[in-house]
């Protein structure tokens, strides 16, 4: 009796709290009381043990709409890969503009060298629209001052702004608008000082720039703040107009991973910058970005996902860790409205996300989870890789070369390559020695 009632308090102190936190998020009663109910609601089914994993089906990569097989590399590259582009753009990412007609038009704003002469560092701001006012990317650019010719370069998205990425002074400060987290030196929405390096740890960039590549980045802000009003301000203010009205319009992702393209529009005309491989890669939400960009852009010559979890790497039917429903509830202005009715329906889902990996086929592509981040279904990463593998087999190429996931320390590479890293959800050395690993082998 006395376990119940426990039980019982338990279940109203948490939904008591959680009403609180959907009111400071909406100081509509109503509505965050519903948003508290259902928080209460997706909180309570969500896995993090293999054993409760619901047995379900993939969506067959290799069957076209109309049901027929998908036999030869011809097939899947004429027909199947645009059916499967069309349902992610249809269902799940929404639909993107055409770039813009300034393509790779960019405005230096300096040139410098970093890490005691060895890389020289560029920093160019792209317009994401013609009008002075609107967003521009400030791509932050590295590349071995010594270099025989032109070098391939990582590209990535940035959580806090091109200063948090190293201690390197000459970088410009991030004038956007930034969440407030006093670990990463952001007060009153703006950068700090203090804000320099504080995500150093994430992009070893002397240590790749020391391997022959170079790196670009800039920071997810520049192009859409990451909070449900962000599009208000960020590039899909101003370029929504630009999709076609009967097409599903794009969310903050989907505006991550144009902009990733916009990036490399002005890479690809940047000197020192091998145009043909440019790899792209991304930790987490912007992991997420990073696998869209490549599946829908060919020019990326490879991708890597780090830890990009529900709606990145992992398959969404297994419904382990973060499931759409979470997804949709806590970031929705990540997708279009209309994926949310996929919400606790993932098995009417036209795809999952290996489909979304096989768009990436041939090209090499590389998918790091790490063990203590169930958040994210390492598990379910590594089956969706494996998955993929069907369509690269067809294509020629050898997918993941093991069926059994490797235990943390160890990896697998042919052209689909995957580590388990022994730790929590982030981004470090240990990951970035496995993909220049895969990089050197694949790219240069
Ligand atoms: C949250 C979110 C994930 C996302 C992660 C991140 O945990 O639920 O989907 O990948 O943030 O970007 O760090």
């Amino acid at each position: 009796m006395r376990s119940i009632l426990r039980w019982v308090i338990r279940i109203v102190g948490a939904g008591f709290a959680i009403y609180l936190v959907g009111l400071m998020i909406s100081p509509d009663l109503r509505e965050s009381t519903r948003f508290g109910f259902a928080f209460v609601r997706i909180a309570a089914q969500v896995k993090l043990d293999e054993q409760e994993v619901p047995s379900y089906r993939l969506p067959d990569l290799l069957a076209g709409a109309d049901g027929r097989p998908i036999t030869t590399a011809e097939e899947w590259r004429e027909g199947r890969r645009g059916e499967i582009l069309s349902l992610f753009r249809d269902q799940v990412y929404g639909h993107a503009p055409e770039p813009p007609p300034e393509y790779g038009h960019f405005e230096e704003r300096e040139t410098g060298t970093a890490f005691s002469g060895a890389a020289v560092r560029r920093q160019l701001s792209i317009p994401l629209a013609e009008d002075s006012d609107a967003p521009a990317l400030e791509l932050l650019l590295y590349l071995p001052a010594e270099r025989s010719g032109p070098v391939p370069v990582f590209l990535g998205i940035n959580f806090w702004g091109n200063q948090s990425t190293s201690l390197d002074s000459g970088v410009r400060l991030s004038e956007r608008w930034l969440p407030n987290d006093r670990e990463h030196g952001v007060r009153d929405h703006r950068a700090t000082e203090a804000s320099r390096g504080t995500s150093q740890s994430r992009w070893p960039i002397e240590f790749i720039v020391s391997r022959g590549y170079g790196v670009a980045t800039f920071y997810r802000g520049d192009a859409e703040p990451d909070h449900p009003e962000g599009h208000r301000t960020g590039v899909r203010a101003i370029r929504t107009k630009d999709i076609p009205t009967d097409k599903t319009p794009w969310g903050t992702l989907g505006a991550w991973a144009w902009s990733l393209s916009r990036a490399l529009d002005t890479l690809v005309t940047t000197p020192g910058v091998d145009a043909e491989r440019v790899i792209v890669i991304g930790h987490s939400r912007l992991g997420k970005a990073a696998l869209w960009a490549a599946a829908q852009d060919e020019r990326f010559a490879m991708a890597i996902s780090n830890d990009s979890g529900c709606m990145g790497a992992a398959l969404s039917r297994r419904r382990f860790g973060e499931t759409i429903a979470f997804v949709n509830m806590l970031f929705p202005h990540w997708f279009p409205p209309a994926f949310d009715v996929y919400s606790e329906d993932e098995d009417a889902l036209p795809i999952d996300q290996h489909m979304l990996l096989a768009l990436i086929a041939p090209r090499p592509l590389y998918v790091a989870s790490a063990s203590e981040d169930l958040w994210a279904d390492p598990r379910g990463e590594f089956l969706s890789a494996h998955a993929a593998g069907e369509v690269y087999h067809l294509l020629g190429e050898e997918g993941l070369p093991d069926d059994e996931m490797p235990a943390p320390g160890e990896d697998v590479m042919a052209r689909i390559g995957y580590h388990l890293r022994a730790g929590k959800h982030d981004i470090t050395q240990y990951d970035w020695e496995r993909f220049l690993k895969f990089a050197d082998q694949h790219i240069r």
